[in-house]
């Protein structure tokens, strides 16, 4: 690993600095690690250079965050060396939240305040790094929600704020009235809906980092068998023996390539998965290899 390309980055004029490659705790309740192991793979993570931790306050059926929380309570001095990113403003119904009858976006004061309780609560820390909008709430008003967040940040419990899955027109209405420094959206070479949407235009325009989730399509990009996987696939195998790295190397490569300066979230438990993500910070895809993938994901050439 270059020391240099695992320097923090800030994700926006406003902060806050994560690790330029940030580890997804979505499915961690799926990984069935004892606290011991948890903790080895959040040190692991950190020896990567890794330091920010995505979350949100569903993942698990809202039972993640409390796993990794327990991991930072067996070893609280964890906590001064990482970065917590979470999410609210998606109710799910189940057992752990008999009170919600339907599944639906809630933006709410009183639902976000409660969903940070909960989340600093479950993570055993006193203060998140980030907050994110989970989804787009129909319902969302954005001067209470510019108004939450100030509390928020104003008694210490959030310091930065940012949305996820947002249009550009959802991010610049809330942008105007709280600055946001991210939107957290999907973007991988079987994914390409943010290239041309807007989406990272905006996040150039703004100045924001967008975080990029399921870098690799959730791991179909070496599962599935559809023809257009499997063309992509070819394509990233071709340059991947070329740049000598790893197929999945190449597809953060690939995504990181991009002008907007993404940080993608990686969502493996394995140590060299971590590393294959980081090992992409150390690689320069010339336009035209970008291209090559675009036109592999596209099924025809450019225009
Ligand atoms: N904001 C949102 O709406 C949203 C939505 C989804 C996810 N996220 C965030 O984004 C993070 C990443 O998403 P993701 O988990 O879908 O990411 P991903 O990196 O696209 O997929 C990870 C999955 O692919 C598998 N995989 C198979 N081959 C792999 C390889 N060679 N290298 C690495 N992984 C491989 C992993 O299994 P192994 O563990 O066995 O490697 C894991 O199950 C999540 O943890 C979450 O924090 C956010």
């Amino acid at each position: 690993m270059n020391s240099h390309t695992m320097a923090p980055v800030a994700l926006s004029t406003h902060g806050p600095q994560l690790s330029p490659i940030v580890a997804g705790a979505w499915r961690m309740a799926e990984w069935g690690m004892s606290v011991a192991q948890r903790v080895r793979w959040i040190e692991q993570c950190l020896d990567l250079g890794i330091t920010s931790f995505d979350h949100a306050d569903i993942y698990g059926h809202y039972t993640v965050e409390a796993l990794f929380g327990e991991a930072l309570e067996a070893q609280p001095s964890l906590r001064a060396r990482l970065q917590l990113v979470s999410k609210c403003g998606i109710k799910l119904v189940c057992a752990q939240r008999p009170a919600h009858a339907l599944k639906s976006y809630d933006t709410s004061r009183a639902h976000v305040l409660a969903s940070v309780d909960a989340s600093l609560q479950a993570l055993r820390t006193d203060h998140l790094d980030l907050l994110l909008i989970h989804r787009p709430d129909a319902l969302m008003d954005p001067d209470e929600l510019a108004d939450t967040f100030q509390g928020l940040r104003a008694a210490g419990k959030v310091l930065h704020f940012g949305v996820s899955n947002h249009s550009p027109s959802q991010v610049a209405l809330l942008n105007r009235r709280v600055p946001l420094v991210t939107n957290q959206i999907e973007l991988s070479p079987l994914h390409l809906n943010a290239l041309g949407d807007g989406t990272l235009d905006q996040c150039l325009d703004l100045g924001l980092r967008p975080m990029i989730w399921s870098p690799l399509a959730g791991g179909r990009l070496f599962s599935a068998d559809d023809e257009r996987t499997r063309r992509v696939r070819d394509t990233l195998e071709a340059l991947a023996r070329e740049h000598q790295v790893s197929t999945a190397t190449v597809a953060y490569a690939w995504i990181l390539r991009h002008p907007a300066r993404a940080v993608p979230i990686t969502g493996s438990q394995r140590r060299e998965a971590l590393q294959e993500a980081v090992a992409a910070l150390d690689v320069r895809l010339s336009a035209e290899d970008w291209y090559r993938v675009w036109e592999a994901s596209e099924g025809r050439p450019v225009a």
